[in-house]
């Protein structure tokens, strides 16, 4: 019984949502249609306050400066669109577009305005990414109403930190021991990823994972005389890409990394690397193999991505 009544209060509560929308974009493009463009001055009469940073920034510059085209001149509306009924019926969210949660303008719509001189170059793959599909708006990164990041019109001061305001987990694996030089300023997110959409998954800029390392660490990528198969395949066959608690942001510590590929049946006996021969288990009351100290097996094999050696087969020289 109260299941069924609770069952028909939010058939109901759907239905009025429903009818609210329909009725929204119903009207809106209607009202749309009829709004003309006011001016920027009309704009400022009531909105002197959000004009107070703006001033600074690269598009309030050149849209009043420099504008080249009719759109630009038309500075708040370029991006908000054309004013007038706003400005008679201020309390109506449907007469102009706003880009704060609370207004509720609807993300196509937004997006649409910006596209509307942002299209194609690093935008050319937005149209169906992640971020795209996740519905989000341009201005979930950029706030072009003050001038926050040196560059680029961010929501923060920096790339990372408007990237790690929703991407927590990344955050906790920068801060690992071994990381990228992310947290030190020397690298930013977008070095490796371009937010705005690409073809490579997830949101890589190059074509695969090898030609992404390799446009920085160029000495890996070869072609070498002995290649460590591998090494070929993916450099994430042995590194994590943000941060790890193992050195050289490896995923797993030595011998194990190696031994998860090559079992024991190798060519010369695989228990003296097994992990009771560990420095860790000697510690624990057991002895330590030389041969799992340190570097462990790079201690002979020490060409691990591959060797230009003419006797470097096994990866020694
Ligand atoms: C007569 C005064 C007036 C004029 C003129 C006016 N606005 Fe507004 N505007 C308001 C008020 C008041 C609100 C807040 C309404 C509310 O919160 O219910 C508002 C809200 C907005 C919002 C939504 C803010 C948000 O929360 O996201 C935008 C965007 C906006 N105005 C842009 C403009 C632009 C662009 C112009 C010039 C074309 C303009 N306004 C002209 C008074 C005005
Ligand atoms: C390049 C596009 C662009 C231009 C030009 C622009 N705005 Fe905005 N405006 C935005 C975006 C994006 C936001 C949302 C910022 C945020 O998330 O707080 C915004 C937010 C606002 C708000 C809501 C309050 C706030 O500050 O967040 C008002 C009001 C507003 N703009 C008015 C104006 C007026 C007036 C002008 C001209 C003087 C103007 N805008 C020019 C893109 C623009
Ligand atoms: C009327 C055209 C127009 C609209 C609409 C527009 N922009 Fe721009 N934007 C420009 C121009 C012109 C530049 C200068 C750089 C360039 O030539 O691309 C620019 C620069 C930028 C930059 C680089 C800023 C910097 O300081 O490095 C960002 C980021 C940006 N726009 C985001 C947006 C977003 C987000 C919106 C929508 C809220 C938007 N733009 C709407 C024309 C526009
Ligand atoms: C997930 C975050 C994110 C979203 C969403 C996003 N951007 Fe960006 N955008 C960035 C970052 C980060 C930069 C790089 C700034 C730099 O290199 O200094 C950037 C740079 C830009 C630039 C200047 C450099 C260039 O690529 O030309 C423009 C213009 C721009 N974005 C427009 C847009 C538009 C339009 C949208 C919505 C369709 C959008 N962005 C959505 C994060 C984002
Ligand atoms: C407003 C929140 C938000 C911001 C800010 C944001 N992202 Fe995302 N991002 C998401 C959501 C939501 C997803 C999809 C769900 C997921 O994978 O967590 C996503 C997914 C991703 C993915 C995985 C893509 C895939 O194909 O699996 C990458 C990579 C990414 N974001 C990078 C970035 C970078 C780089 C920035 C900063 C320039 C950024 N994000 C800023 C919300 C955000
Ligand atoms: C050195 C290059 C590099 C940098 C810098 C980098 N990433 Fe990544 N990121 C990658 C690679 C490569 C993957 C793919 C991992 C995989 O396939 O297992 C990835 C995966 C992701 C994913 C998908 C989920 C996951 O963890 O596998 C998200 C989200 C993400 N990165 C966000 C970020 C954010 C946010 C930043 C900046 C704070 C960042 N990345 C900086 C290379 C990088
Ligand atoms: C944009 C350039 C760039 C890209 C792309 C890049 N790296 Fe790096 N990488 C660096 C820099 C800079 C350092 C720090 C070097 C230093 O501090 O001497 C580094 C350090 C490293 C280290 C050593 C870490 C340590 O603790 O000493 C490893 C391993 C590494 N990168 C692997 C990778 C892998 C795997 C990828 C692809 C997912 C990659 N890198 C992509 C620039 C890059
Ligand atoms: C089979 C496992 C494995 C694969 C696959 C691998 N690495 Fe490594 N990498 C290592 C090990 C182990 C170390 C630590 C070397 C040391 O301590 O001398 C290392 C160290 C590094 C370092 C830091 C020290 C140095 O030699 O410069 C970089 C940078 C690096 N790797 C990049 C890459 C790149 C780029 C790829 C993909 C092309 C890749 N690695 C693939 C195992 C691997
Ligand atoms: C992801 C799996 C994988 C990992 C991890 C891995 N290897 Fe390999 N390794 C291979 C494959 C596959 C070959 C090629 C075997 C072949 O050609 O028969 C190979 C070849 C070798 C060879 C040459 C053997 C020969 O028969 O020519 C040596 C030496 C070697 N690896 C050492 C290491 C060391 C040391 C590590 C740890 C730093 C390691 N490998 C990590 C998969 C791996
Ligand atoms: C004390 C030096 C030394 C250490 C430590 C060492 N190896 Fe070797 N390894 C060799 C030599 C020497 C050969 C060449 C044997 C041959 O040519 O017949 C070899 C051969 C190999 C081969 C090729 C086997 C074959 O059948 O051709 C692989 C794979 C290998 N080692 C992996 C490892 C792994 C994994 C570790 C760590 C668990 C390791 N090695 C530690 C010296 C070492």
């Amino acid at each position: 019984m109260a299941g069924n009544a609770l069952g028909r209060m939010r058939a109901l509560g759907l239905a009025a949502l429903w009818t609210f929308w329909a009725l929204l974009t119903l009207t809106a493009p209607a009202a749309a249609q009829q709004a003309t463009y006011i001016g920027e001055k009309a704009c400022l009469g009531c909105h002197g306050q959000e004009n107070l940073h703006f001033g600074d920034t690269l598009h309030a510059k050149l849209f009043r400066q420099n504008p080249r085209n009719e759109r630009e001149q038309q500075v708040c509306e370029a991006c908000h669109g054309p004013g007038s009924l706003h400005a008679k019926d201020k309390g109506n969210k449907t007469l102009i577009v706003g880009f704060t949660r609370q207004w509720g303008s609807p993300i196509e719509q937004q997006n649409g305005m910006c596209l509307a001189c942002h299209q194609g170059g690093n935008r050319l793959h937005w149209p169906g990414s992640t971020h795209a599909g996740n519905q989000l708006s341009c201005a979930d990164c950029h706030n072009p109403m003050d001038r926050v990041s040196l560059k680029g019109a961010l929501v923060k001061p920096t790339i990372n930190e408007t990237c790690q305001n929703c991407h927590r987990q990344q955050r906790v694996e920068f801060n690992k021991r071994s990381h990228m030089p992310l947290p030190e300023g020397k690298m930013s997110c977008v070095d490796c990823h371009n937010p705005h959409g690409s073809t490579t998954r997830p949101l890589l800029k190059a074509e695969s994972v090898n030609a992404l390392c390799t446009s920085c660490h160029a000495e890996k990528r070869g072609p070498l005389l002995w290649e460590h198969a591998p090494v070929r395949e993916s450099c994430l066959n042995c590194h994590q890409p943000h941060g790890s608690n193992h050195d050289k942001l490896l995923v797993s510590a030595r011998p194990q990394l190696c031994q998860q590929c090559h079992s024991p049946s190798v060519g010369h006996p695989g228990q003296f690397y097994n992990a009771s021969q560990t420095a860790a288990a000697a510690q624990l009351g057991g002895t330590a193999s030389q041969r799992t100290i340190g570097r462990s097996c790079q201690n002979c094999h020490s060409q691990v991505h591959g060797s230009n050696h003419p006797a470097g087969a096994r990866l020694q020289r």
